[in-house]
């Protein structure tokens, strides 16, 4: 099985392909030459040679020995079928394979869906050799990260080593690959004059519960476009919605963006995620009857002065006036890189507990905390003890901005998988908190976040929302008189204090 996995062995079924297919040749070109990099048992040549009336030559690649086998046995008597047992990631596709004619080339497959991470895991190495990878522009930022997906790696391949020809690339993908790949071409510029997402129910055909789809892209064919038109289904006739890009940034539903584009920008205020430290089971506590627990269940005792009431992604979707917080914090830090050695004496208690979980601790793997003080953390400084937030969740469309205070007399926190604007007066963090909550926003946030991202708000999306374009476009007086927040209460400040904040902004540019 973890053979199978590791190299993303997932056969297509062979009516998938025969969607697929028929989804591109209706599209009109009349391809003679088809490439299948990682052919497994055959199922696209199959229905290449069933369908494409205009076939004439095929070359299929795998790495199986079992399945070069098999699609060795597909014969024809109109097309030239060629199957090598071959590591993709050894050869340059465009450069090393004998075809017969330089006609057009449909390059169609389906790489492996898995991840470098879940491949180590494994203990596979099924990857692109770094020694290719370095000289590459961008790629080296694929390989260096520490998670990426094979397919995003066979993508890039063949976009390089196609990059001067005249070339379709049609695989079956994460559409968060397709994504990716599409930021890749434009951050490089390259010649691509269509891009097309068809999405297709990867819980039906692979049982796997991801979103994926046929992701299309023409090289050298035409004027130069990064416009990607999306379909919800392989056999719709009209796409849905277009994502693209305004300047270097990625837009989902570049029709419902031209109309708040005015949005766009650089917040005036800082953005900052929640806090981190990789060790939930220590680090996060329970309260209840009396008793602090952690995740491990176990009863903990220590100094409360470095515990903090902490909100996740979860909490924010529910939280309302009165809440009580589920978890609790230990804050080890005022700020990032300070000593901890101080606990021993200030927090004699805490001190102990922490070091009899030294095991979860020192071995916390992102390279963060290698050269940080012993029960580092991150995502803290002077703003997370600032009395006022304005917090939100990473994980939920659409966004919801919430003002919280403290919590009996300690600042509430968030995790990381939350962000945050830090005030020193209610009034500023409420005013903000209703022009963010504004349905312009809201409509803005939606049309450059991906529904299906995991986390779809990030720091970098929020960073985007321009203040004061909100400030400029919002009627005051109503939003000053009848704007409430989130918790239903009204918006307390009056156009003194707009226009104090107003200056604000304007003292920023
Ligand atoms: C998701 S399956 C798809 C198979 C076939 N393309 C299809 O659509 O039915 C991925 C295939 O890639 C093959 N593969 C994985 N890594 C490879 C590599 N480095 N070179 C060539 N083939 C590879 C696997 O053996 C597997 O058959």
């Amino acid at each position: 099985m973890s053979k199978k996995k590791i190299l993303g062995d997932f056969q297509t079924p062979v009516q998938l392909a025969r969607n697929v297919i028929s989804r591109l040749f209706a599209d009109g070109i009349h391809w003679e030459r088809i490439l299948e990099p990682t052919c497994g048992q055959g199922n696209f040549i199959r229905v290449c040679i069933e369908q494409g009336a205009s076939v004439r030559e095929i070359i299929g690649l795998e790495l199986q020995q079992s399945y070069v086998e098999k699609s060795k046995r597909i014969s024809s008597e109109t097309v030239q079928v060629s199957i090598y047992q071959q590591d993709i990631f050894d050869l340059n596709l465009a450069t090393s394979l004998q075809w017969n004619t330089l006609s057009p080339l449909l390059v169609v497959g389906n790489p492996p869906w898995i991840t470098n991470a879940e491949q180590g895991r494994l203990n596979g190495k099924n990857l692109p050799r770094k020694s290719n990878f370095q000289k590459l522009s961008g790629l080296d930022a694929i390989t260096g990260k520490s998670n990426f997906d094979i397919a995003e790696a066979v993508w890039l391949k063949l976009i390089r080593e196609f990059v001067n020809d005249p070339v379709t690339i049609a695989l079956l993908c994460k559409t968060s690959v397709a994504r990716k790949v599409a930021q890749f071409v434009l951050d490089n510029e390259l010649h691509v004059n269509s891009m097309s997402l068809y999405r297709i129910e990867a819980q039906r055909w692979f049982n796997v519960a991801v979103d994926a789809g046929l992701f299309a892209l023409e090289l050298n064919q035409g004027d130069i476009s990064y416009d990607v038109a999306e379909f919800d289904n392989l056999l719709d006739a009209r796409h849905t919605r277009t994502f693209g890009f305004h300047g270097r940034k990625i837009v989902a539903d570049l029709d419902s963006y031209r109309q708040v584009e005015s949005l766009e920008g650089t917040s005036q205020l800082i953005w900052r995620q929640g806090v981190k430290h990789d060790a939930a089971k220590v680090m996060e506590l329970t309260y209840r009857d009396g008793i602090l627990r952690n995740g491990y269940g176990d009863l903990v005792e220590i100094e409360t002065d470095y515990l903090y009431p902490l909100l996740k992604s979860s909490d924010l979707q529910s939280i309302c006036l009165g809440f009580v917080p589920r978890k609790y914090v230990i804050v080890t830090q005022k700020k990032v890189g300070q000593q901890t050695v101080h606990l021993r004496d200030h927090a004699p208690k805490l001190w102990r507990y922490l070091n009899s979980h030294t095991d979860q601790l020192d071995s916390r793997k992102s390279s963060i905390y290698k050269n940080a003080p012993q029960f580092s953390m991150f995502g803290i400084g002077e703003y997370s003890f600032q009395p006022y937030k304005i917090v939100v969740a990473g994980f939920y469309l659409p966004a919801r901005f919430v003002v919280v205070s403290g919590y009996q007399g300690k600042q509430i926190l968030v995790d990381d998988t939350c962000y945050s604007l830090s005030f020193d007066e209610e009034w500023e963090a409420r005013l903000i908190c209703a022009l963010l909550n504004h349905p312009a926003v809201s409509k803005f946030l939606t049309s450059i976040t991906f529904a299906d991202s995991k986390r779809p708000i990030t720091k970098g999306v929020l960073e985007r929302i321009n203040l004061k374009a909100v400030y400029d476009q919002v009627n005051i007086d109503k939003l000053t008189n009848s704007t409430t927040d989130s918790y239903g209460k009204s918006v307390n400040c009056d156009r003194r204090n707009v226009e104090i904040q107003l200056r604000l902004f304007e003292g920023d540019e």
